[in-house]
């Protein structure tokens, strides 16, 4: 099976091929960072237009690495939200007009799926359903039960800020660029992180939520009680280092919440996976992974080139349905529509509910 897969909905337009086997033939990835670095943070319009100007070029570029025509392609996915609805329509669109150009199958996937069952895309080695996933990107932060594709129990949710966002947000108010993860993770190599006494939000908590707005808070509060003046690289790295140890604290906290309810449900459960542009933070990984050999369960972390957005994630999450369901099944209709919202468990409380909950 030969899949293509397009994935438009943040600031990364990329295309894919992978194979059923769980190889990727071919990948091309064009990040708009430049375009939104004036502005400290990804511009919806900039974004849309930019994935319309370059997605055609992209597709092309990709066919050609892999040595393929649109003939020999089995199928085509394109990520059909959630995220930003101008984005999502330039890729939507594309595979759509390829599929009927072509007669073929078209797909519209779940971006967070693709981020869900990135960590099985390989050739060797397959983990297994289920598993716990911890999913920490720019726009979410979720603990899910992956059960199989399309069957998801989510455990908990950002009740504000997700993960990426605030390191992001962080990195802007430290005055350290755009976007923030590398950039604070960079920053945090030289800094002592006890050196500011920051909090710990949820730690502790009933349940599995996550709240990161008061850690961002706490930041600008440590800075601005600095003596005046620019900031300086030492003050920068000790703020860095401390918002990366306990952001891994508190993710090492609400994932251990969460692994209890997980292989109380599965113990059958056997890996704990981190997918997400944030899972690319080595410190975090380290930190989970002290947590996962605490409770004797492998860490399963996607490379980081398939941890930030790409168009493998998005071919492969077609290839599990198309596996599981058959081609009739899994195939959508060509009056799908994107969709800007578009949760993995549908069953799921409102973030705001289970906050309250908790
Ligand atoms: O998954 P992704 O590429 O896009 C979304 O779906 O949101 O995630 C982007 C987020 C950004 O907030 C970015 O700052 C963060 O992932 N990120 C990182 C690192 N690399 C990317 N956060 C922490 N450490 C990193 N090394
Ligand atoms: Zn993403």
């Amino acid at each position: 099976m030969i899949v293509l897969g397009i994935e438009t909905s943040c600031d990364e337009t990329a295309a894919a091929i992978v194979t059923g086997d769980g190889v990727i033939v071919a990948q091309t990835v064009l990040s708009q960072l430049d375009e939104h670095r004036p502005y400290g943070g990804v511009v919806p319009e900039v974004a849309a237009r930019s994935h319309l100007l370059h997605v055609d070029r992209l597709v092309g570029e990709t066919m050609k690495k892999a040595g393929m025509g649109f003939d020999e392609l089995d199928a085509v996915a394109a990520t059909g939200g959630p995220g930003l609805i101008g984005g999502v329509i330039v890729g939507v669109m594309t595979a759509k007009a390829i599929a009927v150009s072509r007669k073929l199958p078209f797909l519209a996937i779940n971006h967070l799926e693709g981020h869900a069952l990135s960590a099985r895309l390989t050739e060797t080695d397959r983990i297994d359903f289920p598993y716990l996933l911890l999913l920490v990107s720019g726009g979410h932060c979720q603990l899910l039960s992956v059960e199989g594709p399309g069957r998801y129990t989510r455990l908990g949710t950002t009740i504000d800020d997700a993960l990426g966002e605030a390191f992001d947000k962080s990195a802007k108010l430290l005055g350290i660029g755009y976007p923030g993860g590398p950039a604070v993770e960079a920053a945090a190599l030289k800094g002592d992180s006890e050196r500011f006494s920051l909090p710990r939000p949820m730690k502790a908590r009933k349940g599995c939520d996550f709240s990161f707005s008061g850690l961002k808070t706490a930041i600008r509060h440590a800075a601005d009680a600095l003596p005046p003046g620019p900031l300086q690289p030492d003050d920068i790295a000790d703020l860095c280092a401390g918002f990366q140890a306990a952001a891994g604290d508190v993710l090492a906290d609400r994932t251990a919440h969460a692994l209890d309810i997980f292989l109380d449900d599965h113990p059958d459960g056997n890996a704990l996976v981190i997918a997400g542009g944030v899972a690319a933070n080595q410190a975090l990984r380290n930190r989970l992974q002290i947590l996962a050999n605490q409770r004797s369960i492998r860490l399963v972390a996607p490379p980081a080139s398939l941890c930030t957005d790409n168009g493998a994630m998005i071919a492969w999450a077609a290839i599990e349905r198309i596996k599981a369901t058959g081609m009739d099944a899994a195939r959508d209709k060509l009056d799908f529509r994107p969709r800007p919202r578009w949760p993995l468990d549908p069953d799921a409380p409102s973030a705001a509910f289970a906050g309250a909950k908790a």
